[in-house]
């Protein structure tokens, strides 16, 4: 079964509580939130006070995708706001074990993300800690940017490494994922799928995600 997380980055913050509702009412899983503290990635979004804002407003499922240097320093503030799945990166920090495990101690699911030059193997050490893994298909920091076919060949071995591990771990793919892209990825066996422009820039946010998933599907 495939899950649709779009991502409000996409969205029009000036009606943030109405655009979450949207994506809600139109069939997604799980909602994106990118964090971006503007040295780990070039770009600054918006943190914990947001989140906490909008998790009063949705019992969706919040899938927070912190692109932050350190991440230690702010899972447990991320956890307060209302994340369910907290996703760090392999290449923020030097210990991402010690970081899994202090967001299953607050009660959290735990991913791991690796932008698209990092090979697959890092993440070998890590699956028996995680509950998610995140393959970039754009580099970090900036929505709306075009799917990089390359990638596949990480999403294809990491999906190898979840079958050898036996493990229930979710296959997430973000950046440049639209109607197309969603095909090719769902191939290379991804089963999360992060949307921003595609959804939010389409005026039926359900019909956007009934496609996506649709798409997505016809594949497994
Ligand atoms: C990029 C973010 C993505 C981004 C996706 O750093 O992690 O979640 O918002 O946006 P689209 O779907 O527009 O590529
Ligand atoms: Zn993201």
């Amino acid at each position: 079964m495939c899950k649709i997380s779009p991502s409000v980055l996409a969205c029009d913050f000036s009606h943030l509580a109405d655009e979450v509702k949207s994506v809600e009412a139109g069939g997604a899983e799980y909602l994106h939130l990118d964090v971006m503290d503007g040295v780990f990635v070039p770009n600054i979004s918006f943190g914990p006070c947001v989140i906490h804002s909008i998790r009063a407003q949705s019992a969706m499922v919040f899938d927070v995708h912190l692109m932050i240097t350190d991440p230690i320093r702010y899972v447990g503030v991320f956890a307060e706001a209302g994340a369910d799945i907290i996703t760090i990166h392999y290449e923020s920090c030097d210990d991402p074990a010690a970081v899994l495990r202090e967001i299953h101690r607050l009660g959290k699911k735990a991913a791991i993300s690796i932008k698209p030059a990092t090979p697959a193997s890092v993440l070998k050490p890590f699956l028996s800690d995680l509950d998610m893994i995140l393959v970039m298909t754009v580099e970090p920091g900036f929505g709306g940017q075009s799917f990089m076919p390359e990638t596949m060949a990480s999403v294809r071995a990491v999906r190898q490494m979840i079958k050898e591990s036996g493990r229930v771990i979710e296959l997430e793919v973000d950046g440049g994922i639209n109607a197309q892209t969603v095909v090719t990825a769902s191939e290379a066996g991804a089963d999360v799928f992060v949307a921003g422009s595609s959804v939010f820039r389409a005026s039926d946010r359900g019909e956007a995600i009934h496609n996506l998933r649709h798409a997505a599907e016809s594949v497994k």
